[in-house]
């Protein structure tokens, strides 16, 4: 595929997981080039349809947080809220500390944590990722409120009153690919039932936008496909409500 948004192939170490993000045993990430892309792709979705934002964003298996994260740094001023799940409540925990980087107190407390290191160990690591976390403080300008973030464990694939009356602009979510993450479900069709699960809670002008390995088809009745980005091992298929108009 051919980059249309984040053209420039950008440095993106401020945001290289145990920097300034944090980071735990057994955590994936997501490329932030990519991540930016696929907000941007969706993002020009939106506006062509006129729904401008700000936008609701929501991850069902977010993992660890980075590809949230990644996204409200770089493009805050698009952005509303975040909402991220998964399964797993390590990763909650750890998606929940990295989304607390995008709030002004979280911020300061990374760096104080970070100086604190660096006064014990003087490391130039420590130094580097000082100036990371000023870098991605300017970037983000106007940190979120933490009420604007929220952070729960849920099984996507199964449905939930947890989000009942709640709608999202923007779905974007990077499923279990089986190389270095399982589904944890009792489903038989884990897409399928996560989808299923989403569907009412597409705001009326809104993009599912799943990222998946790209062998595996994502075909869903209650969703039409608006078009799919290849990408070495991964699939991203954008989709909308079968109901939008
Ligand atoms: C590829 S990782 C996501 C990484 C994430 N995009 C990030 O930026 O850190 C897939 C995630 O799906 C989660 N997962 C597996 N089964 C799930 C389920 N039934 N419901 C919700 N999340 C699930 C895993 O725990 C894992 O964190």
């Amino acid at each position: 595929m051919s980059y249309q948004f984040a053209i420039e192939n950008e440095n993106y170490e401020d945001f290289a997981s145990g920097r300034v993000l944090y980071n735990q045993h057994g955590a994936t990430a997501f490329p932030v080039r990519l991540a930016s892309e696929l907000f941007q792709r969706g993002k020009a979705y939106l506006t062509g349809k006129g729904n401008d934002g700000p936008y609701r964003i929501y991850d069902p298996c977010c993992g660890g947080g980075y590809l949230l994260a990644s996204i409200g740094f770089l493009h805050r001023e698009y952005i509303e809220t975040i909402t991220a799940s998964d399964v797993d409540p390590a990763a909650v925990e750890l998606a929940s500390r990295n989304l607390s980087l995008l709030t002004a107190a979280g911020l300061q407390a990374r760096i104080g944590q970070i100086r604190q290191m660096h006064g014990s160990f003087g490391k130039d690591s420590h130094l580097a990722a000082l100036a990371s976390a000023e870098k991605l403080g300017k970037l983000i300008g106007e940190p979120f409120s933490p009420e604007s973030l929220e952070c729960f464990a849920e099984d996507a694939t199964e449905l939930s009153d947890r989000l009942s009356g709640q709608h999202f602009d923007m779905i974007v979510s990077d499923v279990p690919y089986g190389n270095q993450v399982e589904w944890k479900s009792e489903s038989g069709d884990p897409v399928g039932h996560m989808l299923n699960r989403l569907e009412p809670l597409m705001a009326p002008v809104s993009i599912l936008i799943l990222v998946s390995a790209k062998d595996q088809k994502i075909d869903h009745d209650r969703f039409r496909k608006l078009g799919q980005i290849k990408l070495g091992k991964r699939r991203a298929t954008l989709l909308e409500s079968a109901e939008a108009r």
